[in-house]
């Protein structure tokens, strides 16, 4: 277990999603982000890695993330986090609920720190988080591209392009990316290559983004070009 980081594939029907652990190495107390879909998988892996949970983050409020949120919370009767739009605006329900109001550092057992980002589009709530030089993006951004802006979902192609050149701006090339899905690229690819093979980081206008994100004869939720 040297990675801090355990990604976790976790699929139902044709859903395939990726849960995260990250882990204080020092302690084994961990959180786990997005969890869906394979509770016995989960279950397995918190026991097998001798974990101590101490919470769930929520990248937002859309089922195929946040479906085991809820059990999870009362077996290991640890909080679970979310922005709080996604409780007012999406109507999320669920037990201890913490909404993120604010970008203040979450801390969780002795060494814990996982900053939230708030990157509205989306969602009007979703959140990346970033710890260990690693972004958790949800579907914000993918390796291969970018989430849905459905405006029936609070979603906001101007706000996703805001949210995307806030990420641009402010992470390393060589942090790491570890998406919600991911589709023939393994999650944790630096962001100087996702950079490199994601169109949706190279738009600089904003009207150009839009019309883009938003185009007519999209073939499936993944086909990003
Ligand atoms: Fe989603």
């Amino acid at each position: 277990m040297d990675d801090p980081i355990i990604p976790l594939k976790v699929c139902h029907g044709t859903w395939k999603n990726f849960s995260y652990f990250i882990i204080d190495k020092e302690t084994a107390e961990a959180v786990i982000i997005d969890p869906a879909w394979e509770l016995s998988t989960i279950i397995q892996k918190i026991k097998k890695e001798r974990l101590i949970l101490k919470g769930v983050l929520l990248t937002h409020s859309h089922e195929d993330h946040s479906n085991l949120a809820a059990v999870i919370q009362s077996l290991y009767k640890v909080p679970v986090f979310i922005h709080v739009h996604e409780i007012e605006l999406c109507s999320f329900t669920g037990p201890v609920l913490e909404a993120i109001r604010t970008e203040e550092t979450i801390c969780l057992g002795r060494n814990l720190k996982i900053d939230p980002w708030w990157t509205p589009g989306h969602t009007k709530g979703s959140i990346c988080y970033f710890a260990n030089n690693s972004l958790f993006t949800g579907d914000t951004l993918f390796i291969e591209g970018c989430g849905t802006c459905y405006v029936n979902d609070s979603g906001s192609a101007e706000e996703m392009f805001a949210s995307l050149k806030r990420i641009k701006e402010s992470l390393n090339s060589d942090a790491r990316i570890f998406p919600g899905h991911s589709y023939g690229t393994l999650p944790g690819a630096s962001f100087g290559e996702v950079i490199k093979r994601n169109i949706y980081l190279h738009f600089t206008a904003e009207q150009d983004f839009i019309r883009f994100r938003m185009r007519k004869k999209q073939v499936g939720l993944y086909n990003f070009r």
